[in-house]
């Protein structure tokens, strides 16, 4: 996602996020950020992943979304049946944030 690694972002850390991130990121557990609508959630998330040089992937969920666009799906190309890893599988195996 280019827009997500846009070096110009710019974040206000009122509240210490960054340092909160940094050590979840260290010791490699996830984090959960929960907020009004508007709060600066994905720019905090945007500028982090740029600060540790990770690309970041994401995913909306909706009604629609489902289990195989997380893990992946089979397809099948000229008679050859594939699996194409979803955006969970694919950030886990490149070490990516999502
Ligand atoms: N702490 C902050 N520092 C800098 N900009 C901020 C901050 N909080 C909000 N903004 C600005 O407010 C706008 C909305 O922020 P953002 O999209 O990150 O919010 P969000 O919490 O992810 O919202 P949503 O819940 O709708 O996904 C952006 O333009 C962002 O730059
Ligand atoms: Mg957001």
């Amino acid at each position: 996602m280019s827009a997500a690694n846009d070096a110009n972002i710019e974040y206000i850390d009122w509240n210490n996020a960054f340092e909160i991130l940094d050590k979840a990121f260290k010791l490699g557990i996830f984090v959960l950020i929960i907020g009004p609508k508007g709060t600066g959630k994905t720019t905090l998330v945007r500028k982090f992943a740029k600060q540790v040089s990770k690309e970041l992937s994401s995913v909306n969920f909706s009604l629609r979304t489902r289990e195989s666009h997380l893990i992946g799906t089979n397809t099948i190309d000229n008679g050859q049946i594939n699996f194409v890893n979803g955006v969970l599988v694919h950030s886990m195996t490149q070490g990516d944030l999502l």
